[in-house]
This record gives C-alpha cells, sequence and structure tokens, in this order.
C-alpha cells in the first residue's frame, strides 16, 4: 500500500571540486549537511574532477586529491550504497552533454558569468576556454540526473541561474527532456571567514595557511590557529558590527555546539578571548575529529576507493546515458 502511495524522494546532487583539501569553512558551510540531504532525498554526490583542470594541476598530487576527496565523502558519512558517489571524469556522458550544452549557450551569457570575470583577474596567465565554459560543464552535471534540487552557495547560484536557462532552452526547443533544478536552501550553514581577514571568507587559496582551517588539520594546529586568530580590542564576547573576528568565532562555535549567540554571550559573560578560544578550538576539534579518523581509514584503503568508485560510476552512467540518448536523438544524432 506505501509503495503506491509514497511520492518518490526528489534528487538532489552536489559535486566538489577536488582542488585541495576543503577548510572548516567549506565543512560547516555545505558538507556537513549532505549527510542529512542524503537521507531525505535520493542523492548524487560526485567528485567533479573535470572542473579541476580549468586550473593546472600537478599529476601526482591531482590523483590524491582525488582519492581524498572520495574518501572524504565517505568520511562525512555518505553511503555508496544510499546514494550514488562517483568521479565525474569516470562518467563520459559529462564531457559529451557539455560538449552539446555548449552549442545551446550563448557567449554573451558565461561573458557575465561573476567567477569567470573573477578568476581570469586573478589567473591571467591561463584564461583558458574551459574557465570560460565552466559553468556548461556544471550545467551538464546537474541535468543528466534530472536534478530536483540542487545545494548551492552564494558563489554558485548565477552558475544554477545558467543551468535552469540552458534546461528551459532546450526543453522549449524541442520537448520537455530535462528537469528544471531549484536551489535547495537548506539549513543555513554557517558563513566562515578568514581567521587572519575576518571580512573575507576563508578559503583554502588564501596564500596564509593560518587564515584556514583544513579538515584534515591536526588538533594542535587547530588550536595555534584559532589562537592566532585576529579579533578585536573590546575583550567581550558579543556579537556586533564591527567586531567581525568574534563574529566569525562565534559562528564557528554555534554551527559545532548548537548553541544559539544568546547562549554563547551568556556561558562566556565576564570571561576573555583566551578563554572563549580555548573552548571554540576544542568544538572544532571534537566536529573534526571523528571526520579525520574515518578519512584516515579509507584513504589508506586504495581497494575499497577503486570499487566504490567502480559501482559509484556504474550507477551514475545508467541514469546519465538514459538522459544523454534522449538528447541526442531530439537533436537528430544517429545513434548506435
Ligand atoms: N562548481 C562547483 C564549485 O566549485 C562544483 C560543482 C561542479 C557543482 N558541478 C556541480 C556543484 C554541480 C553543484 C552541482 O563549488
Amino acid at each position: 500500500m506505501e509503495a503506491t502511495t509514497a511520492a518518490p524522494k526528489k534528487r538532489i546532487l552536489s559535486c566538489i571540486q577536488p582542488s585541495g583539501i576543503p577548510t572548516l569553512g567549506n565543512y560547516l558551510g555545505a558538507l556537513k549537511n549532505w549527510k542529512t540531504l542524503a537521507d531525505e532525498f535520493d542523492g548524487a554526490f560526485a567528485v567533479a574532477d573535470l572542473h579541476a583542470i580549468t586550473v593546472r594541476q600537478e599529476p601526482a598530487q591531482f590523483r590524491k586529491q582525488i582519492n581524498d576527496v572520495l574518501a572524504l565523502l565517505l568520511a562525512i558519512g555518505l553511503d555508496p550504497d544510499q546514494s550514488i558517489l562517483f568521479i565525474q571524469s569516470q562518467v563520459p556522458a559529462h564531457s559529451q552533454l557539455a560538449w552539446i550544452l555548449n552549442c545551446y549557450t550563448q557567449f554573451g551569457e558565461m561573458s557575465r558569468m561573476t567567477q569567470f570575470k573573477d578568476k581570469s583577474q586573478s589567473h591571467a596567465d591561463n584564461v583558458n576556454v574551459g574557465l570560460f565554459a565552466y559553468p556548461v560543464l556544471m550545467a551538464a552535471d546537474i541535468l543528466l540526473y534530472q536534478a530536483d534540487l540542487v545545494p548551492v552557495g552564494a558563489d554558485q547560484k548565477q552558475h544554477l541561474e545558467i543551468a535552469r536557462d540552458i534546461a528551459q532552452r532546450f526543453n522549449t526547443l524541442y520537448s520537455p527532456t530535462f528537469t528544471v533544478p531549484e536551489p535547495y536552501i537548506g539549513k543555513q550553514g554557517a558563513r566562515v571567514m578568514s581567521l587572519q581577514d575576518p571580512l573575507k571568507k576563508m578559503s583554502k587559496s588564501d596564500p596564509n595557511p593560518k587564515s584556514y582551517i583544513s579538515v584534515f588539520d591536526a588538533p594542535d594546529v587547530i588550536s595555534k590557529k584559532i589562537k592566532s586568530a585576529v579579533t578585536d580590542s573590546e575583550g567581550s564576547v558579543r556579537f556586533a558590527d564591527g567586531k567581525e573576528g568574534i563574529n566569525n568565532l562565534m559562528g564557528i562555535y554555534a554551527c559545532c555546539t548548537g548553541l544559539t549567540n544568546e547562549q554563547i554571550e551568556a556561558d562566556f559573560a565576564g570571561k576573555g578571548y583566551g578563554d572563549f578560544k580555548a573552548a571554540v578550538a576544542e568544538a572544532v576539534i571534537e566536529e573534526l575529529r571523528p571526520i579525520r579518523e574515518r578519512y584516515e581509514r579509507y584513504s589508506n584503503d586504495k581497494a575499497y576507493l577503486k570499487e566504490v568508485a567502480a559501482q559509484g560510476a556504474e550507477r551514475a552512467s545508467r541514469v546519465a546515458n538514459r538522459t544523454l540518448q534522449k538528447v541526442m536523438k531530439k537533436i537528430g544524432f544517429v545513434l548506435p
């Protein structure tokens, strides 16, 4: 009875680039929620390695990072039997659909992408066509799986908008082919800022390693970085304008402990920043400890990672190829 009345779960898709070890910001802002999403929806999660080569990668390091990010997906609790976990480049349909969609996307639309404009300034020596067409590959990722929902942070909103435009355009030009994806605005993850300049987002590409905490930093490293975080001279733990350093640490602490700002202010009334920083460091260490431990187990088990990737690629290909075939047929390609 239940089987006929229950609506099918919505599909949610998200990808993470294997370009360096994710930070505490990536974790608290996005990854921490993926396990919940996997339980609530029909999830597909990928390591977006094709996206990562818009920047030059050192081969041995790149290979390690791809495996590490797959291990991290397992470490945050994603279950390869429940969700589709895969490596993007192992599913050729992504490259194939991306080429096709390039021909349904205008130069002018891509030129307006703010991330392209920013990145072409920061990597002025390598403004490649892949960097320009990056949002189309992302649209292919999403549309291949007929994803209903895509969790997006502020920096990816414009890219999801383009994916929607491309889907709608194709559907109108031919006939309904793609699900038009919606942004998934979940429980507000923390927007974690740099520990050295709390007006900037925490970023793993920051030249100053003291500005970010990596999800695999050892406890003593985490303590040191938080101890040296920039604060202010007022000396009281409260959330207020002009206290961006403290606000950031409060946000991190709130996210790890589930406390509200009011509770934190009450707990630290009359105490100094030293005590507060020690508490924040402890909370972050405990938050990341199980992930680091599981990561160490998985990342050393290359055979298991290979098996997870192979199984994921097979399941992903089944879904993706169905969409790709539909698209190719509508355009008029001669199918084998
Ligand atoms: N561009 C995304 C990022 O840098 C990663 C990504 C690639 C992605 N393909 C995606 C995210 C599809 C969501 C859906 O964060």
